[in-house]
This record gives C-alpha cells, sequence and structure tokens, in this order.
C-alpha cells in the first residue's frame, strides 16, 4: 500500500509545483487531483472490512456537490468556496480522530485532543470566514471588550484540560467533549474579530490548520497518505500566508489582531482636495490613439465587472494597431492570490504579457498610458511615503511613473483599505468613470473607429 501513497505523494508535488505557474496550472491541478484518487482507492481497497456500497455512494454525492460548486461559483465567491472546503476537511480529520477515541481500542489521547482542536477549529473559523465573505455575517470585524482575553482563556482552559488528564480529578471523556466544545467556541473567537476583507488571508491559514490536523490524524490511524498530504497542505497553506501578508506589507499577528476595517482609516485622517478631472471613453481613445506603450493594470473592479474578456479585445486591438501591450498584476490585486493571473487565462491573455511588480515596475518610466482597471489600493503612491497611511510600505505598481494615468472606477469610494487615493488627484492622472465591462466596450468601439 505504501507504494500507492508514494506515487499519490509523487503526484501531490508535481501537482504543487505546476500551480505556480498559469501555464501548467490547469494540469497541475489535474495530477494532484490523480494522486488523491490514487490514495483514496489505495485506502479504500486495502482495509477488507469497509462496506463498499455505501462508499460508491458517499464518493457519487460528495463528487457531485464538489463539481456542482466547482462549476457554478463566480471567480469572485472562490475564497468562500475555499473557506467551506476547508472547514469541512478540518471537521473531517475531527470526526476520524473522535471516532478513534470513542470506539475501542482507545487512541493516544494527546494526539486525539491535538487533531479534535485544530480540525474542530478550522470548521468553526471556516465557515464564521464563509458567512462574511457571503454576507450572512458583518463582513465588519466584530470586536468587544476582552475578547483576546476570551479566547487566550478558552485556549488556557483547553492546556489545563489536557494536562490533568492523568490525575484522576475529571474523566477522559469529559475533558475530551469541553475540548471539543472550546475548539468550536475558539474558531468562531479567533475569526470574527477579523474584516471581511482580510478573508483570504485567515482562509489561507485554516487551510494551513486542515492540513495539519489531518497529519495528526494520519499519525493516530497509521495513515501514510493522510500524513504526507495533510503536511503538504499545511505547509502550503503557511507559504501562501506569508506571500500575502508581505503582499500587503502587514504581519500576521497584525491581520488576525489588528481588526483592518473597523473604521474607515484615511491615512493622516484628512480627506485632501484633489483636483479631479473626469473624460469621456472617446477622450480616452484619442490619448491611447497617441499611445506606443500602455500596461493594464487590472484590480478587483475588473473581476467584479467580468471585464477580463472584453479588456483582452481592447488589448488585442491596440496590439494589431502597432502599439505595445503589457499587463502588470500585483500580487495582491483582487481578492486572493493568482486572482488577476486566473482571470485573465481565462480571456485566453498571453502568459508572456503578464508581468509582477518586480518586472512591470522598471516598465512604467517609459509607459504612455497607464489603464488601470478597478484597481485602487495597489496602485496609491501613499503607500511608497505616507507614514501614517495603513498601506504604507505595501510594494505597489508605479502606474504614477507613466506619460498618462487612465483610471476606470465607477465612483469616488475608496478599495479594501479605505483611504482615499492620491494618485487620481495627480497632474498626469484621468478618471474614467463607469462600470469597467461598459467602459471597455465603450472604449472597444471607439479606438475600432479611430
Ligand atoms: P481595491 O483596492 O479593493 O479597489 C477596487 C476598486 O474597484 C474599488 O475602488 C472600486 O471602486 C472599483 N470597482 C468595483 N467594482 C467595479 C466595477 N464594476 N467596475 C469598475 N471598478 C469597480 O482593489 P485592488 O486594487 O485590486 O487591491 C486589492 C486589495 O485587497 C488590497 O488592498 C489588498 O491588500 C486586499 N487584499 C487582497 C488579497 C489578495 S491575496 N488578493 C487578500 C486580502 C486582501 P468603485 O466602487 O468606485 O467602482
Amino acid at each position: 500500500m505504501n507504494l500507492f501513497y508514494l506515487i499519490a505523494a509523487v503526484c501531490f508535488i508535481i501537482g504543487l509545483k505546476r500551480l505556480s505557474h498559469p501555464k501548467t496550472a490547469r494540469s497541475g491541478n489535474f495530477i494532484a487531483a490523480i494522486g488523491m484518487l490514487v490514495a483514496i482507492a489505495a485506502t479504500l481497497f486495502s482495509s477488507g472490512k469497509l462496506d463498499l456500497e455505501l462508499i460508491v455512494i458517499g464518493f457519487i454525492i460528495g463528487g457531485s456537490i464538489g463539481a456542482l460548486f466547482a462549476t457554478r461559483i463566480q471567480m469572485t465567491e472562490m475564497p468562500q468556496m475555499v473557506a467551506i472546503f476547508n472547514g469541512f476537511g478540518g471537521g473531517a480529520s475531527a470526526l476520524v480522530a473522535s471516532s478513534t477515541f470513542l470506539t475501542p481500542p482507545e487512541s493516544n489521547f494527546l494526539i486525539v485532543c491535538i487533531s479534535v482542536l485544530i480540525g474542530t477549529l478550522t470548521f468553526s473559523g471556516s465557515f464564521i470566514a464563509f458567512g462574511k465573505l457571503q454576507g450572512f455575517i458583518s463582513g465588519k470585524p466584530i470586536v468587544f471588550k476582552g475578547q483576546q482575553f476570551l479566547n487566550a482563556l478558552a485556549f488556557s482552559a483547553i492546556i489545563i484540560l489536557l494536562s490533568i488528564n492523568n490525575l484522576g480529578i475529571l474523566d477522559s471523556q469529559s475533558i475530551f467533549y469541553a475540548i471539543l466544545a472550546l475548539s468550536f467556541f475558539l474558531g468562531i473567537g479567533l475569526v470574527i474579530p477579523i474584516g471581511g476583507a482580510d478573508m483570504p488571508v485567515v482562509i489561507s491559514l485554516l487551510n494551513s490548520y486542515s492540513g495539519i490536523a489531518a497529519t495528526a490524524t494520519g499519525f493516530l490511524i497509521g495513515n501514510n497518505g493522510l500524513i504526507i498530504s495533510g503536511s503538504l497542505v499545511g505547509a502550503s497553506g503557511l507559504i501562501l500566508t506569508n506571500i500575502m501578508c508581505k503582499g500587503m506589507n502587514r504581519s500576521l499577528a497584525n491581520v488576525i489582531f489588528g481588526a483592518v476595517g473597523l473604521e474607515v482609516a484615511s491615512g493622516d485622517g484628512s480627506q485632501k482636495e484633489m483636483n479631479i478631472k473626469s473624460y469621456s471613453t472617446t477622450e480616452a481613445a484619442m490619448i491611447m490613439d497617441a499611445a506606443e506603450k500602455i500596461i493594464i493594470v487590472p484590480g478587483y473592479g475588473l473581476a467584479v465587472a467580468k471585464a477580463q474578456h472584453v479588456a483582452r479585445e481592447v488589448a488585442d486591438t491596440l496590439e494589431a494597431q502597432g502599439k505595445k501591450v503589457l499587463y502588470g498584476i500585483h500580487p495582491v490585486a483582487g481578492r486572493m492570490p493568482g486572482h488577476m493571473n486566473v482571470l485573465l487565462a481565462e480571456a485566453d491573455v498571453s502568459y508572456d504579457l503578464l508581468k509582477d511588480l518586480d518586472e512591470i515596475n522598471p516598465e512604467f518610466e517609459d509607459c504612455d498610458v497607464a489603464l488601470i482597471l478597478g484597481a485602487n489600493d495597489v496602485v496609491n503612491p501613499a503607500a511608497r511615503h505616507d507614514q501614517s497611511s495603513p498601506i504604507y510600505g505595501m510594494p505597489i505598481l508605479d502606474v504614477d511613473k507613466s506619460r498618462t494615468v487612465i483610471i476606470n472606477k465607477r465612483s469616488m469610494n475608496p478599495g479594501f483599505a479605505g483611504i482615499q487615493n492620491e494618485l487620481f488627484g495627480y497632474d498626469n492622472s484621468i478618471m474614467v468613470f463607469g462600470d469597467a465591462k461598459d467602459m471597455l466596450n465603450d472604449l472597444l468601439k471607439e479606438i475600432k473607429e479611430l
């Protein structure tokens, strides 16, 4: 059986490696899924006492729900789908660990409790994260006095319960159920104070937790497949969390305990007067007509408007007119890692044109037009110089160095960080207000006619 787990592990590792580039991500996902199928099949067939009929029924029901979710879900709703999957992963690990304790022979109590703690916490925390992103629960940080103290108290109670297990003060069953309840409470308590917009980071962290829970459960039931896959999930989830925190220049502690979004911050607190120049699409098209090099910068608004296809059409038309077009992709543009890459790949944008932060920033200096589509925080120059700004220090796309910056959004409303963007008032900036898809459709017509 270990040979099959080895094959599965190789598939997971190749799959993860291939997920790191949009060109190979699809096949990477497929290879990893095959690996999981091999691991599941090996586990089922090696354990002779399982009711295969029930398993096939479960496989069909679970597989159908998964396939339905995966095909129906919108790209902007992907974080909440991942949240639910993490929650189920954590819950499943906690259930398996519980069953090893509740049915003889009893397993190692400490590992059972670690698995139940992390699995249950992941379950309740993930469902709160889902509720926040889906709008079932307020996306704002829910905070009250003594909240962190209460969380610390719950955690300390778990540690105390674990350490008194062998002292005969309480029986193991009571300790087990108390830890289960406290872990459930802790999951809720840890996630409710975090703002909805920080949820992707939390979800990635919970993803890592679900992996750790699976690994602990793997040790309990002596399943190498579970240990390997759980460790890979745990490690990759942590790496992803770190990448996101770096992209926002925030520490993990700040995301978890910072309650960003509680108040609408505005840098030094004042709304500065800005000279906003609002242009029509016709005027924007004329500026584009005179340009030779254009850099498109997509943000969350492009995803909301589902404007990736028409953005590609605009870019293709400009290229056909002899202009150089590139795309500048910020690591945290949108609401989850790789959001913009996936959207643009879906619209068949050539991967060679997608440039990440380090590659694209030197390109802005000799760029005629930077076309910002529903991006805000990731192009806010305050991040470079305004120490009072909540995004100070966040690496940004240097769009302001372009000769002209055309910004498309629907209004002067702020982005995720809730702050004014001084870029909009710069001398070389012009605003073209409207929904990204409508604006780009109009722009496409205009540039075709010029
Ligand atoms: P944001 O700063 O959130 O700005 C998006 C802008 O899109 C808004 O200002 C909004 O302005 C505009 N918009 C919304 N709907 C639109 C539509 N239909 N058409 C045109 N514009 C529209 O987005 P960003 O620049 O992509 O930055 C991402 C933010 O999310 C960063 O602050 C980042 O730290 C945070 N974040 C990202 C991640 C990851 S991993 N990607 C994770 C956690 C947090 P209007 O309302 O005026 O249209």
